[in-house]
């Protein structure tokens, strides 16, 4: 479903300019280094994963930021985080922008936290013009983007949207065994004076900040790519069920080694993904083993599949085969397979797109329009508001990975096009 009925309102040429041109590329980076520090790991990285002592950290350090500027900040029961900048109709549906502040275990500085901090970094450029609009904006941090820590990702925003149901995120564990449950409460205690808002308000129009995570932009030396929409994706957990043994006295005709079988059907899934054009995108990036015993036979593989593609006929057609693949490569061993998430591609509305690529095309910032390879939070708002993304370059396409870097003036040239398509969405006259 496509929805694209942004809200009446305008904006001159001349005001969205003013608002852009406030946009303070330094200010905007040293906020970056900041929330760097909280998490910080060897290489430049970061592991802020959700709802995590360093998330609890980074959530502290917006709110400072955003009570310093006196804009208003609610959470909602799944902790999704909101800072708003008040607009004379102020009952109207806020226009939103934000992404997420968690991060992979060794995740880099830029993946999530931009779209955060741009958001912040817009509203403060309208206050510094002293411009009014009529409809508030919101600035939100979204809970658990990652799906690293509790699996799977983007459920804060599948359960703002109703996609997802809070009780169903509730007993999800993650590799220690801590409910996250627990670690919500923990993060809702952390800020007890914040008003609780609900799920499912209605919003006016939703933009996403976000570094690109792919080296397209960067190679064609544009600072921002103005995204159509995002691929699907669907994730599988497979259980590969076999028999611990020694490994000096059972010979290999009698075991059932659970790795040995998982490896097999890794490698059968791996053909049956090949593509002429490469456009899969096929992962195993949790391979876990029990009991992890150099010389004990595996009992038991868990391992994840993540696997993605524009074309939901592609998705629908590869996604079938997953589990009766499993099962025939299993050998002596019983495989089980589990959907754990399960997103079509989302196509975003045309106009709204339309004056992402105004804002650029007004402020002269060189711009191509893209598709999203990465999924975002963006892929659950696109169902319930007029939704847009739009991408900055990052170094080589490196993302998920702690060398993750970017130029403050791309992260700026983003914020600046970011904060004119605010401007524009929520009016002034
Ligand atoms: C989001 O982090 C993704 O994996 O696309
Ligand atoms: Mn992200
Ligand atoms: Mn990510």
């Amino acid at each position: 479903m496509v929805i694209d009925s942004p809200p009446k309102v305008s904006t001159s040429r001349e005001i969205r300019l003013t608002a852009a041109q406030a946009v303070r590329e330094n200010r905007l980076w040293q906020r970056h280094v900041a929330m760097a520090r909280i998490g910080a790991i060897p290489g430049n990285g970061v592991n802020r994963q959700c709802l995590t002592h360093e998330d609890i950290r980074a959530r502290a350090l917006l709110i400072s930021w955003a009570k310093a500027r006196g804009y208003r900040v609610t959470v909602d029961d799944i902790a999704n985080l909101f800072i708003r900048r008040a607009g004379l109709d102020d009952s109207a549906p806020p226009i939103v922008t934000g992404s997420h502040m968690d991060t992979q275990p060794a995740g880099g500085r830029f993946d999530g936290i931009y779209g955060v901090l741009a958001g912040l970094e817009a509203l403060e450029a309208l206050d510094d013009q002293g411009l009014q609009t009529q409809r508030p904006i919101e600035v939100v941090a979204w809970t658990n983007e990652e799906g690293s820590r509790f699996s799977p990702g983007a459920m804060g925003s599948a359960v703002f949207t109703g996609a997802r149901l809070l009780e169903d995120c509730l007993p999800v564990t993650d590799l220690e065994g801590i409910r996250f449950e627990s670690a919500l409460h923990q993060t809702l205690n952390a800020t007890p004076s914040l008003e609780r808002v609900p799920f499912r308000r209605r919003l006016g129009a939703y933009i996403e900040a976000h570094i690109e995570q792919g080296p397209e932009l960067e190679a064609k030396g544009l600072p921002v790519g103005i995204v159509t929409g995002i691929q699907g994706s669907r994730w599988f957990l497979v259980k590969v069920e076999g028999e611990s043994a020694h490994a000096g006295t059972t010979s290999l005709r009698a075991r059932k080694d659970a790795v040995r079988s998982a490896v097999n059907i890794i490698s059968a899934l791996q053909d049956m993904m090949h593509d002429g054009d490469d456009q899969v995108r096929f992962t195993v990036g949790r391979f876990d083993v029990t009991p992890n015993s150099p010389n004990t036979v595996a009992e038991e593989v868990m391992f994840s599949i993540d696997f993605r593609h524009p074309d939901a006929a592609v998705l629908e057609t590869k996604a079938q085969r997953i589990s009766e693949i499993s099962k025939r490569f299993a050998g002596p061993c019983k495989a089980t397979v589990v959907e754990t998430f399960n997103r079509a591609p989302s196509a975003f509305g045309a106009d709204i797109v339309g004056r992402l690529e105004q804002a650029a095309q007004d402020l002269d910032i060189g711009y191509q329009t893209m598709a999203s390879g990465a999924f975002h939070d963006a892929n659950f708002l696109s169902e319930v508001c007029p939704t847009a993304m739009l991408f900055v370059p990052c170094e080589r396409g490196i993302s998920h990975n702690p060398a993750e870097n970017a130029k403050p003036e791309d992260l700026a040239a983003g914020t600046r096009v970011l904060t004119a398509a605010l401007i524009d969405l929520a009016g002034t006259v």
